[in-house]
């Protein structure tokens, strides 16, 4: 275990990331953690972030300087190696100079540390403060023009630190600086990989659970898939899994859901809820009272589906339900560790009232790209694990206006055809969605053979995204817009005119509604 300090800088998540790619696991914790409750968990190795503030600042974060002295590696970035300077008698000044983004980087003395790495390279600097002086038996490595001490260590106590940001993407070299700390100083074992992550996670559903039985509704994405398939492995047919087709599909999408998974689990319950839903949004425009209603209506399939599966489960007895929540997730909202009990508020017929529910989250330490690794590793088909993301409520949230079976159709042909264009172009990867969105309550007009029409924009919304929180509208080549328009207004008798949302997210949002 290695610990990430967040220091309040967005860089923290990433830090982690990186360090499991170095294949040790690790876990962030805030920089007000005392000291002592850190070592107490025991870690290989202590990662201090970047963060916004200078050290002088007035309620700058600091550390107890314990830390350094207590025998555990530690490693600083940014304003995490400035903390150390100064807490081990170095100094920390006011350069006046300022370095931000692409820094050109002179390696000195490689020591440990920078073994191996050009001697010019460049990194991706944010600071104000520079550190003017290491602290004692401090070998320093580097400099840049505005910074003497731009790199240290101190190998013999497993400290060291770097001024520059070796997580970002910009910095060359970043991941083997991190790796020369994490393995060759801190003598940190490689061991996170994709396999051991499943064989632990299997045994700790094996305990939580027991002999007990789990439903778990899969969507058709990647997290509730892997989140089931590692479940299953514990506990095999104990374990139920519920594909609710809310008729808001997109073309073809059940029957791929249903043969994907039928390779992978032994039982999967698809409902048939089309009428359900679709009678429920008749006559509803507006969006949030949309996903209202397809909320409600998916929990009402949902409990249906508990009280088939844990119908006949005595009273007082525990049911689980599988969730594919993760580590970002937990992150967000506060951290903390284990499992949570949501009470027994599924009062449905069926179920004894005193039935509780327990969560089990499988995924709860793990980032979305691992998410998707170990989903390689459990044999899922890549149609599943690099599936693009796709929201709960379906194509209803994409049909502008009131949602019906005639509305769904259309979109349906215009957003298969759009997905297979950019599938063909070799571009699905790359772009993280492309919701095509149907503009029903619009009419513009057109000439299509010799004949005026009237018919329905449709607006596709390419992006590329990292997490969703943020996202740019992808610049597709101009051919790829071509063909996808062309076929979208000559097959699709409905739709007269493709158009192009350039909007990036803020201010827009990915989807429409
Ligand atoms: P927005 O539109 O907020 O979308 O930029 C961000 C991401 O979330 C997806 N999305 C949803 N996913 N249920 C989901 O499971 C929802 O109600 C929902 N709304 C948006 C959206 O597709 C994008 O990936």
């Amino acid at each position: 275990l290695v610990l990430v300090v967040d220091f309040g800088a967005q860089y923290a998540q990433l830090i982690a990331r990186r360090v499991r790619e170095a294949r040790v696991y690790s876990e962030i914790v805030p920089h007000t953690m005392p000291v002592e409750e850190m070592l107490a968990r025991n870690p290989k190795a202590i990662v201090l972030s970047g963060g916004p503030s200078s050290v002088y600042e007035e309620g700058a974060p600091s550390i107890d300087t314990g830390l350094f002295t207590a025998g555990t590696p530690v490693f600083g970035m940014c304003y995490g190696f400035q903390l150390m300077a100064q807490g081990l008698g170095g100094e920390v000044a006011h350069s006046g100079v300022r370095e931000y983004g692409r820094t050109p980087v002179s390696v000195t003395a490689p020591g440990t540390l920078l073994a191996d790495i050009p001697e010019t390279h460049n990194v991706w600097m944010s600071h104000g403060d520079s550190v003017a002086r290491a602290p004692e038996g401090f070998d320093v490595l580097a400099s840049t023009s505005g910074t003497p001490v731009a790199a240290f260590e101190d190998v013999g106590r497993g400290l060291a630190g770097v001024q520059w940001h070796p997580e970002v993407l910009h910095t060359e070299h970043g991941q083997e600086v991190l790796e020369h700390f994490l393995h060759d100083i801190a003598g940190c074992r490689q061991t996170w990989t994709m396999l051991n992550i499943v064989e632990e996670q299997v045994e700790a559903i094996r305990e939580q659970i027991g002999d007990g039985r789990a439903i778990c509704a899969l969507s058709g994405g990647v997290d509730s898939a892997v989140a089931a398939a590692i479940v299953q492995r514990a506990i095999g047919d104990r374990l139920t899994c519920v594909y609710v087709d809310h008729g808001m599909m997109r073309l073809g999408e059940t029957e791929q859901v249903r043969s994907d998974f039928e390779a992978v689990f032994d039982t999967l319950d698809v409902v048939d809820a089309a009428d359900q839903f679709l009678g429920a949004l008749e006559g509803v425009h507006d969006p949030e009272e949309k996903r209202k209603i397809i909320g409600r209506e998916f929990i009402r399939t949902f409990e249906a589906a508990e009280a088939r599966v844990f119908g006949d489960v005595e009273g007082g007895a525990t049911a689980y339900l599988v969730q594919g929540t993760l580590y970002p997730d937990v992150v967000e909202s506060g951290g903390g560790a284990g499992t949570s009990n949501i009470k027994s508020h599924h009062n449905v017929g069926g179920l004894p009232d005193d039935l509780q529910f327990e969560l089990v989250e499988p995924l709860r330490t793990l980032f979305k790209d691992e998410v998707r690794l170990v989903g390689e590793q459990l044999g899922l088909p890549s149609t599943m694990v690099w599936r693009q993301p796709f929201p709960g409520p379906g194509l209803g949230i994409r049909i502008i206006g009131e949602v019906t079976r005639e509305r769904l159709d259309v979109l349906r042909q215009a957003d298969a055809i759009a997905r297979e264009e950019l599938t063909r172009a070799g571009l699905d990867r790359d772009i993280w969605q492309m919701p095509v969105v149907l503009l029903a309550d619009v009419r513009s007009v057109g000439v299509q053979g010799d004949g005026r029409t009237y018919g329905h924009p449709v607006v596709i919304r390419p992006v590329t995204s990292e997490d969703a929180m943020t996202a740019d509208w992808a610049r597709l080549p101009y051919d790829v817009l071509e063909r996808i328009s062309t076929r979208i207004t000559n097959e699709v008798a409905e739709v007269n005119r493709v158009t192009l949302d350039v909007t990036s997210k803020p201010p827009g949002t990915i989807e429409w509604e």
